[in-house]
């Protein structure tokens, strides 16, 4: 094993009833007045709102709302969450919801915690970010692992920039994760949030160290588990056996475990976050879209890794590395599609580019030709070019 440091604080509350813990959470942290985040109306359809209300209220904790959280969230919603949590003196930032609710959540925790500041400012590094104040997470939907993450994912609405911000300060205090909450989920999120949860730790092993052996191992078993309870949970979002695997994975995925001791390489995010930050895309369809043509593109970089990977996740026996990579990387596009995912642009919403798209989606990929992007394999505006000429198809 490579040297490496580890920390995840964040207290786990996992399995049926677990949303009950949550008064007995706060009291621990003696908190009472929270703000609540929640999206657009998925959790007020459920009735989870209802039932989160009710625990807040029977146990005397003041709260208020900020509501209507999209996917890809808006750094304005964040902002105004930032004035109604100084308003209310919140003490803890409760998210209800999915990836974008939560990091929505950490963009209010860290905005009420240095008001002078304003929070895009965190996000382009142009401030550093030194103090917040605690999360906590009710999941709904396996996918982007944000409620164990060290990162927070925004989208400045006025510049069109969508940016990710990692550090120590985004790991929630808490996180409440009933697979039951999951089982309202639309078919098509669900296999969004399957093919995020392979991606977190794909882009994790792909990455140019490659004798930590536990780690490996670790990364294996997860995918292996994902890809045998990921179509039984987009089939039945109210198989609890699958999606309780699928959500706990999801956790595992992106809290650093599945990448310890290696350089992740976290390209494909990338190559990804350009194309929703342009067509305002699903997270999981802009990295399906993208996936096959990178490790292609990638491959010959190091055949032997993508052979590891064919062989010890999808069963690949083949006479040689080359042989059982190209399978590898066949087997996981044609997972990705027999879950209903696209796997060209073609086959998302933005559709099949002319070649001014594709040298907007490179620019916006290497932040206007000003960085490299991947350890796997050093990827410039050029690669980026390339990998989005092989996406795009229908
Ligand atoms: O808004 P509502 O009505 O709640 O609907 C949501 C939303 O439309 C719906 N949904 C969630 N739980 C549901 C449900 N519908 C019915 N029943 C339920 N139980 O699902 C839709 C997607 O929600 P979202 O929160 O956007 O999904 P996800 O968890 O995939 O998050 C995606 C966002 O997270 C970022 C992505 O870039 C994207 O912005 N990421 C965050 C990361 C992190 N913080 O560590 C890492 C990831 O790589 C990712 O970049
Ligand atoms: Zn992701």
């Amino acid at each position: 094993m490579h040297s490496f440091t580890y920390c995840v604080p964040t207290q786990i509350v996992f399995g049926g009833e677990s949303l009950e813990k949550l008064p007995e959470l706060l009291k621990e942290r003696n908190i009472a007045r929270v703000l609540l985040v929640c999206g657009g109306q998925s959790a007020k359809k459920s009735g989870l709102l209802d039932r989160v209300e009710g625990l807040l209220q029977a146990a005397d904790v003041e709260f208020d709302i900020l509501s209507g959280v999209q996917p890809n969230p808006r750094l304005s919603l964040a902002r105004e969450g930032v004035k109604k949590a100084l308003a209310l003196s919140a003490q803890l930032i409760l998210a209800v919801g999915g990836g974008s609710v939560i990091d929505t959540a950490k963009a209010v925790a860290h905005g009420a915690a240095n008001p002078d500041v304003d929070i895009w400012e965190f996000w382009v590094k142009r401030a550093e970010l030194k103090r917040s104040m605690p999360v906590g997470a009710i999941l709904t939907i396996p996918a982007a692992g944000s409620e164990t993450s060290d990162s927070a994912v925004l989208t400045n609405d006025e510049l069109g920039l969508k940016r990710g911000l990692n550090t120590p300060l985004n790991r929630p205090a808490f996180a409440i994760l009933d697979p039951a909450l999951a089982a309202t989920l639309p078919e098509h999120q669900a296999a969004c949030g399957v093919t995020d949860i392979m991606m977190h730790t794909l882009d994790r092993y792909f990455n140019p160290v490659c004798d930590n052996e536990i780690t490996d191992a670790i990364a294996e078993a997860l995918l292996r588990v994902v890809i045998k309870n990921g179509a039984p949970v987009v089939r039945d979002r109210g198989d609890l056996h699958a999606m309780s695997e699928i959500m706990w994975c999801g956790s595992l995925s992106h809290n650093g475990l599945t990448g310890l001791g290696g350089n992740k390489d976290f390209a494909v995010h990338q190559l990804g976050h350009a194309v929703s930050e342009k067509f305002d895309i699903y997270h999981g369809d802009s990295l399906s879209c993208v996936w096959g043509s990178w490790a292609r593109y990638v491959c010959p970089a190091n055949p032997a890794r993508f052979a590891q990977y064919a062989h010890n996740v999808w069963g690949v026996q083949a006479a040689d590395d080359e042989t059982a990579a190209r399978q590898g990387i066949e087997q996981t596009e044609a997972y990705f599609a027999s879950l209903g995912m696209p796997i060209s642009l073609g086959q998302t919403r933005c559709g099949v580019q002319d070649e001014a798209g594709l040298q907007e989606l490179a620019a916006r990929c290497s932040f206007q030709k000003t960085r490299a992007i991947g350890t796997f394999r050093k990827l410039d505006f050029d690669d980026m070019l390339r990998i989005y000429h092989m996406a795009n198809k229908e």
